[in-house]
């Protein structure tokens, strides 16, 4: 049973093939699509299959119309794609993505480095595609990134958080996915940063996204959970980055989020193992092992 205080259930957004691997070298489709493929009957609800930018931007990315294609689709798994503009929200459609996912930041800086324009600037080229998702019932995430520090600006405030993510919450996204871009972020700022949050904007329309850079986003994800947020977006093998974020490692592995669930008596409804399996997979083709203590724990327990 969960302690008293903690969700009982949490959903996992699984965003490794996207956040993952849109910074890690280039790995062959037919990996992309059996990484998917394998997470597609973890018990994995929502997997971030690719995202519809500018190629030259994000090379990694270029193929994730061929993705989408080949890909097994389990039906109670949701497919999303990230769109930054109607041109990509027009590209996830014909891949036939499930849900999209629109992403501002609280900095102007990282903003002008991850998608060429102002805060203000982004937020208007939401809104056609908030639209035009909602004529063709595609619900639409909202990222944040920055929300605790800026590689460029230091500090951010949590009121700035707060206004953004209210801001994408009145246009219409579902949810905002609160984006710890750098990983500095650390059990109190990210309490302080919630508390702001929170003041706005119902926890049950809040995730946490945070990368791991310095080691703390388990202990942050604990703090989120104390507080009732109850989704969390993990990277299956911890892997990536953010291509606009220098230095910035992968998300929290999927698989160490899963086993601090399991020790908390949160339910999750995704097997471990399998993903740790996938997750060893798919490392094969980068070369290395898991970014992740528990995949690392587990190898001699599941076959590779
Ligand atoms: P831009 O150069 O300002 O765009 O880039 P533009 O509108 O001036 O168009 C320039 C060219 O790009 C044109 O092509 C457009 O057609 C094309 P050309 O005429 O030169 O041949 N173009 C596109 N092509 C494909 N798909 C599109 C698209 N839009 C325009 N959607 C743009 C603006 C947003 C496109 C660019 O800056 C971009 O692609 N940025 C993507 C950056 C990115 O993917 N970053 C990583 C994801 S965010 C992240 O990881 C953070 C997150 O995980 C949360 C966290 O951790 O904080 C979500
Ligand atoms: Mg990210």
């Amino acid at each position: 049973m969960a302690h008293p205080s903690l969700p009982k259930r949490v959903k996992i957004v699984e965003v490794g093939p996207r956040d993952g691997l849109q910074n890690e070298a280039s790995i062959p489709t037919h990996a992309k699509v059996a990484l998917i493929n394998q997470l597609s009957n973890s018990g994995l609800t929502h997997i971030e299959v690719g995202s519809f930018v500018s190629p030259k931007w994000v090379p990694q990315m270029a193929d994730s119309d061929e993705v989408f294609k080949q890909i097994t689709r389990n039906p109670d798994v949701i497919y999303a794609a990230l769109t930054p503009n109607i041109t990509g929200f027009e590209a996830a459609m014909r891949a036939q993505a499930d849900q999209v996912a629109v992403f501002a930041s609280c900095s102007e800086s990282f903003s002008q480095k991850n998608i060429n324009c102002s805060i203000q600037e982004s937020l208007e080229r939401f809104k056609p595609v908030i639209e035009k998702a909602s004529q063709q019932g595609i619900a639409v995430r909202g990222y944040l990134s920055c929300i605790i520090d800026c590689p460029y600006e230091g500090k951010i405030q949590p009121e700035q958080v707060a206004s953004i993510a209210q801001q994408l919450i009145s246009m219409g996204c579902y949810e905002v996915s609160l984006g710890d871009t750098i990983g500095t972020g650390t059990p109190l700022k990210v309490a302080q940063m919630l508390n702001a949050v929170m003041r706005q904007i119902d926890q049950s329309k809040l995730a946490v996204h945070f990368h791991n850079t310095w080691g703390q986003a388990l202990a942050n994800i604990y703090q989120a959970l104390q507080m009732g947020v109850n989704v969390i977006d993990s990277s299956v093998a911890g892997l990536g980055g953010c291509p606009y974020a220098k230095g910035a490692s992968g998300n929290v592995a999927t698989e160490d989020v899963l086993y601090l669930c399991e020790g908390l008596g949160i339910d999750t409804g995704v097997d471990l193992r399998k993903v740790a399996l996938s997750g060893w997979r798919v490392t094969q083709y980068l070369n290395r092992s898991p970014n992740s203590n528990v995949a690392l724990a587990l190898q001699d327990h599941i076959k590779r």
